[in-house]
Order: structure tokens, then C-alpha cells, then sequence
């Protein structure tokens, strides 16, 4: 039975999610891969907890988080093999979760992103690190989660070449949109938004458009190996459509999306974040709600569309899924 210690940075709405789900599959784990996964280490800002053998937890899954065990040295003290960063986005200074990605890295651990800010600061950076210490650097929970993109891009599409790739990557935007040509005001469709748990913990990075940029910047330069910067991506937002506007999508039969897109021109990769519309037969205009969308066209296999729904047990499922590819790569 091979020891798996995690270490959970970032532990609100998504990083106890991820617990919690870990937690039930302990068995799982253990008959699919004879895997013994222990949670070892969690923090949030002001306070954390580690215990070498596994957490204490309780039957309500509240920890005694002690003050001070965050930031530097937490990983370190963790001696965790994984970990799970799911702290909060900041793509201008890679945050917290840069420092914790690139500790982890440099220790010889794998590291699970869920959040952007770190891969959109500097996701070359960190995979060469990752690389220089065999490790594994995985990114579906930051890069739209459930809906599978970057697996798609990486492994399920190898063998031909994408050509573009176009995507309601935000549920929040896409929520809002939904709910306003259905009648709700912006501001009651965000809150509604923020209500459900889909939303950032700011939301103006979703309806400004920050949060489907950072997705496409971080997809193009994994998936294709560009070198984009968040400031080459044109930027569209949901923040400013008037009551008008609806009407007139509306008496148009169009339904208006968010979408990432990304162009791959031989080796010339271009993204942009852009306010479209559909028409009520295109299947983007059924994506509704709390689903995102991804279509992919490729010079041999064709085009490809994927719909999913989103929530946060599913954006912990997704992260958790990079992690059973670590146990699976580790078991054959
Ligand atoms: N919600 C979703 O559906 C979703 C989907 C995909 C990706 N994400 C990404 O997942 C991440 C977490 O989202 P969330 O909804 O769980 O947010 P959240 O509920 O606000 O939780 C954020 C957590 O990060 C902690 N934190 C802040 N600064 C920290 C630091 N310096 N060191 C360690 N922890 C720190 C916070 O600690 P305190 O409680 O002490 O402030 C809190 O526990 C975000 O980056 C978000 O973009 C979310």
C-alpha cells in the first residue's frame, strides 16, 4: 500500500469540497490502487493545521484550525507528496498559490491548481520547474473544471491538430446572461449567481470577463505552448448589456455567450474573450444556467463539443480527477 499525503492550501467553498470528497473515496483509493491517502495538511490565510498520520476529523468536518500555520514554511512542514492549492485568484502577482505551487514543486511534490492566478502569472515557469523535479503540474480544476478542456487538448485530441477552440468556460457569465433574457436584472441574476456558489468570490472578475481570460491565457499556453500574456487578449465583459440590448436580442431570435476563443495558426496562437450571439439552433444557444460548453475544431478528427454543468462539488471532482491520473500513472 503505497502513503499518499495531501496538502490542501486554500480551504473554503472548493478546498473542503475537495476534502470532503477525498474523504469518502478513501476506499476507493485504496481497492483501485492500493493507494492510503491521507489529508495531512490544511490552511487557509490566518490559520492551518497539520498532523503527519491524517486529520482529526470530526463527524461535522470541522477541523481546530490553529492561528499562524499558513503561508511560508507551511509547505514545507506539511511533508505532503500533493498539493492541492485552491486559494483565492490573483493573476497580476500569482498570490499565495504561487509561492505554495512553486515550494511544493521544488520539494519533489506534485502540485494540483485550482486556482488561475499562479498559472496565468507564470505557467511556463512552473512547469519547467515541475519538469526539472519530475513532478507533475496539473490544472483542470483552474481551467473550467468539470467541463473537460485541457485533457481534451493534451491527451484526448493528440494525434491531430486543433485549428480553434470556442467556449462558455465561465458559469457565471453564462448564468447571468441566462437568467437576464429569461427577465431577472443583472445585479439580482449576479447575486442569485453568488447565492448558488458559482460565482468568484468577487464576481466582477466573471462579469468583467477576467475570469474567461484567465482560462483561455492558461489553455493557449499549456495546450498550444504559446507565451501569452493576460494583456494580448482582447477582452469582452457582461457588465455593461443594457435592458435594451436583451430586447433586441430577443426580437432577433439570438441568445448572447461569453466565449473564449482560441486560434492555433500554424504555431501562431491568438485568444480573446468575446460577447457573441447565436442563433436558436446552434448548440452554444442550449447551453443554459449553470453549463459551460467547449467546441474544438481539428484539421482530421473533426469538430468536437462538450456541455457540461458546474457546481462546487464538481469543481473539486475535477481536480480530484487529476489527482487518480497521479495514482493511476503511479499503480500501472
Ligand atoms: N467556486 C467555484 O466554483 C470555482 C471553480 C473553479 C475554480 N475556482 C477557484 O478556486 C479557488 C477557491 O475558490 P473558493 O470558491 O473556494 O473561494 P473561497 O471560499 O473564498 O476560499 C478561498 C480560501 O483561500 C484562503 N486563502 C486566502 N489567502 C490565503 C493564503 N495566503 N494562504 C492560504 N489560504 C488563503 C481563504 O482563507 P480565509 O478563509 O482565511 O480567508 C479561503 O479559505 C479560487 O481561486 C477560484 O478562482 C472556484
Amino acid at each position: 500500500m503505497k502513503r499518499w499525503n495531501i496538502a490542501i492550501t486554500g480551504f473554503g467553498a472548493i478546498g473542503k469540497a475537495v476534502a470532503q470528497i477525498i474523504r469518502e473515496r478513501e476506499q476507493h483509493y485504496r481497492e483501485l490502487y492500493a493507494a492510503d491517502i491521507r489529508i495531512v495538511a490544511v490552511c487557509g490565510s490566518r490559520a492551518g493545521l497539520i498532523d503527519h498520520d491524517g486529520l482529526p476529523w470530526g463527524t461535522d468536518s470541522a477541523l481546530p484550525l490553529q492561528p499562524g500555520v499558513t503561508g511560508a514554511g507551511f509547505i514545507e512542514g506539511s511533508h505532503a507528496n500533493v498539493l492541492i492549492e485552491a486559494g483565492p485568484t490573483n493573476f497580476e502577482t500569482g498570490g499565495s498559490g504561487y509561492t505554495y505551487i512553486r515550494q511544493a514543486l521544488s520539494q519533489g511534490m506534485h502540485a494540483i491548481s485550482i486556482s488561475k492566478g499562479a498559472l496565468v502569472f507564470d505557467y511556463a515557469g512552473l512547469a519547467d520547474l515541475a519538469k526539472a523535479n519530475g513532478v507533475q503540474l496539473k490544472i483542470s480544476g483552474a481551467t473550467s473544471a468539470a467541463l473537460p478542456t485541457i485533457d481534451l487538448l493534451q491527451y484526448n485530441l493528440a494525434g491531430c491538430q486543433v485549428l480553434e477552440v470556442e467556449g462558455i468556460l465561465t458559469a457565471t457569465t453564462n448564468f447571468v446572461l441566462s437568467k437576464m433574457m429569461d427577465g431577472m436584472s443583472f445585479d439580482d441574476a449576479v447575486a442569485e449567481a453568488k447565492r448558488l456558489g458559482i460565482a468568484e468570490p468577487d464576481p466582477r472578475f466573471d462579469v468583467e470577463g477576467w475570469d474567461t481570460a484567465c482560462k483561455v491565457n492558461i489553455l493557449a499556453n499549456a495546450g498550444f505552448g504559446a507565451r501569452l500574456k493576460l494583456q494580448d487578449i482582447p477582452r469582452d465583459g457582461i457588465d455593461q448589456i443594457s435592458p435594451a440590448d436583451i430586447q433586441r436580442w430577443k426580437a432577433e431570435g439570438v441568445v448572447p455567450k461569453l466565449i473564449g476563443r482560441i486560434q492555433n495558426d500554424g504555431g501562431n496562437t491568438k485568444a480573446s474573450v468575446e460577447l457573441k450571439t447565436y442563433p436558436l439552433d446552434h448548440p452554444f444557444s442550449q447551453v443554459t444556467a449553470r453549463m459551460k460548453a467547449i467546441r474544438v475544431n481539428t484539421d482530421v478528427m473533426g469538430e468536437i463539443t462538450a456541455i457540461g454543468v458546474t457546481s462546487p462539488l464538481a469543481t473539486a471532482a475535477a481536480a480530484l480527477k487529476d489527482f487518480e491520473h497521479l495514482l493511476m500513472a503511479a499503480h500501472r
